[in-house]
């Protein structure tokens, strides 16, 4: 969640830092902070709130340096104040860490540091760990095995990064279950919780896995694990540009990536459709492929967003392969000792790959014996590395903080194995290149449903003052009811409810007056006549409608307030269409509100900690 940024080399690292911690703010923007090493002295700048800030008090201060890390942060322990904030350090500010992830043990260690005197100035979990590394520094030990013992005490997960004044040409860094990435440059190395804030400066990267810790100077850099172990890290060459973690003229990252989607889309299914056969193709399942076919049952098992595209994998799967299909939240799954049975395959979706609990629940089914893919984003993450297969979205970095372009590539994904899987199976060449068909068109609806984007604007105006909403659709687009319900919540702050429009009659009925705005996702389908149904029940109560509708749909005007209109497509596919004017939705009222959607308030982007 925290994002963490250093450098050592020759150039000055303070702009470095301050840049490469504004590309992670994404993660985390509640406090940041800066640590440097001058002429044998440690300096420290840290404050509550943006980076922004930061960034003035290190003008003011004129600081520059070589060696130097940051941190922006996402509270866990301890309210977000400039003592909360990172670096810590020991009690003579020669060391200074920042740390991303949570020390579960940090009261038994806390407690014991207190009695041998020493005094703690913050709140934070992550205190503890300077503390700690001191005392092995004042056994003798240099600063690589002092961190290294250090951590073989702290239980929990970390990435970290430390100096010292006495070592101050390189930085210590450690990663176990949070994210933390080398990069090469010409004389200096960077070290950074993700790509998004190396780029810039270097594409060679390496990845440290769990378990292992580096060193790196201006020159050079090596490795080991936390146990003492030598080991050779690949160096890894990244294909992202700079261009595509920029804004590139929208006012905001969360409407840039919205607008992308015909773009994200028709990149989440190049080179992967093959019309002559009426099938996909995707590389990172052939070597799996047989074992997944022949799956007796499929759980797909995610966080938030990644969650609900998990739900419409769930239709598809069930309803073009006939294998059972389970969804559960990750959070869930890893602690409920599940039960796996061989020929159980779990597909892990995840933006980002880093999420805390979606990767722990991959390792216990791991564990377990299931067959575990995964459907990323982020190439390279630590839940596509620990796969046994998988499928990139390839919907490029997604900054926002509410997800969106990620939400529709991984619908675009599970549609793909769908036709995969289908295809060995019962589906025939014909109804592969029918559906080949529709899917192709996808891109360009999507393009026809943006332009609607005033008009949603002007129904936003009208909703803007609204405190709850209730978002209603039935079967494939159950799901989406969901998602169109938390993109409001997440980042409008008005609480908004999903349902499966029957099960309204079951409860959230009750709430129905003349200020309860009502969506509905009604696309001409199976279902529709039903939703009709559960249309004019809630006109009946005077409830304030908004339809998603099929372009050709005239008659559901004379039902609602205000209706949207989309093309039309296949069940399986209208997720991917009926999502978007509700992204739209979702931001624009959030927008007339004056809030910032890029970073809504308590949430982070990538959740690295359960
Ligand atoms: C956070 C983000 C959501 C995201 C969820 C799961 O809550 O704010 O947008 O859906 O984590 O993240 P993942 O990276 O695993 O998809």
């Amino acid at each position: 969640m925290c994002g963490i940024v250093g450098y050592v080399g020759d150039k000055n690292c303070v702009p470095i830092i301050i840049e490469g911690l504004k590309r992670l703010e994404y993660r985390g923007y509640d406090s940041a902070g800066i640590a440097v090493l001058n002429n044998g002295n440690s300096i420290i700048l840290k404050n509550k709130g943006k980076v922004s800030f930061l960034e003035k008090s290190v003008e003011q201060a004129g600081l520059s340096a070589h060696i130097g890390i940051g941190h922006t942060r996402w509270a866990t322990h301890g309210i977000p104040n400039e003592l909360n904030a990172h670096p810590h350090c020991n009690t003579d500010q020669s060391l200074m860490l920042i740390h991303n992830g949570i020390i579960e043990n940090y009261q038994v260690l806390k407690t014991m540091l207190k009695k041998s005197g020493i005094k703690f100035l913050s709140d934070t979990d992550s205190e503890v760990i300077p503390h700690l590394i001191d005392s092995f520094l004042k056994k003798g030990h240099d600063l690589f095995e002092a961190v290294r013992f250090a951590l073989n005490e702290v239980e929990g997960t970390y990435g970290i990064a430390v100096i010292y004044t006495k070592e101050p040409n390189k930085i210590v860094c450690a990663k176990k279950g949070s994210p933390l990435v080398i990069g090469i440059g010409e004389n200096g190395h960077y070290i950074a919780s993700d790509v998004n804030a190396l780029i810039a400066h270097t594409k060679q990267v390496v990845y440290l896995e769990d378990g292992e810790i580096a060193e790196i100077f201006a020159d050079r850099f090596s490795a080991k694990t936390i146990e003492d172990e030598d080991i050779q890290k690949e160096i890894i060459e990244l294909t992202m540009s700079l261009d595509e973690i920029d804004r590139g003229g929208y006012q905001t990252f969360m409407l840039k990536e919205i607008m992308e989607q015909p773009e994200s889309v028709r990149n989440s299914m190049r080179g992967r459709l093959i019309f002559e056969e009426g099938t996909a193709k995707l590389g990172g399942l052939e070597s799996v492929l047989d074992r997944l076919s022949h799956s007796k049952r499929i759980i797909i098992s995610a966080c938030g967003t990644s969650w609900h595209a998990g739900l419409v994998g769930e239709y598809m799967f069930e309803q073009f392969l006939r294998i059972p299909t389970e969804v559960e939240y990750a959070s869930e799954l890893r602690y409920r000792n599940p039960i796996i049975n061989e020929g159980d395959t779990i597909f892990f979706i995840s933006q980002s790959g880093e999420t805390a609990d979606t990767l722990a629940a991959m390792k216990e089914a791991k564990r377990k014996g299931a067959l575990c893919l995964a459907i990323c984003n982020v190439v390279g993450s630590s839940i596509a590395r620990e796969s046994d297969g998988g499928v990139y979205i390839h919907a490029g970095p997604e900054i926002g903080v509410a997800s969106t372009k990620a939400f529709t590539g991984q619908l675009t994904v599970l549609a793909l194995i769908t036709i995969l899987l289908a295809r060995r199976k019962d589906m025939s060449l014909a109804d592969g290149k029918a559906l080949y068909n529709e899917f192709i068109q996808i891109p360009e609806k999507i393009q026809k449903i943006l332009s609607l984007n005033e008009k949603i604007e002007t129904i936003a105006e009208e909703f803007k003052d609204s405190k709850n909403f209730l978002y209603l659709g039935r079967g494939y687009n159950f799901p989406v009811a969901l998602e169109g319900a938390l993109k409001l919540k997440e980042i409008s702050y008005i609480h908004a409810e999903g349902y499966p429009a029957a099960e309204m009659k079951h409860g959230p009925i009750a709430l129905v007056d003349e200020n309860m705005p009502v969506v509905f996702i009604a696309p001409k389908d199976s279902t529709y006549d039903k939703i009709i149904s559960n249309i004019e029940e809630i006109k009946a109560r005077k409830g304030r409608i908004i339809a998603i509708a099929s372009e050709h749909d005239t008659e559901i005007d004379k039902l609602v307030d205000f209706t949207i209109k989309i093309p039309d497509t296949i069940r399986m596919l209208m997720p991917i269409l009926t999502v978007v004017p509700l992204q739209l939705l979702a931001y624009h009222i959030a927008m007339k509100k004056g809030l910032n959607v890029d970073q809504p308030r308590n949430l982070a982007k990538s959740v690295t900690v359960e």
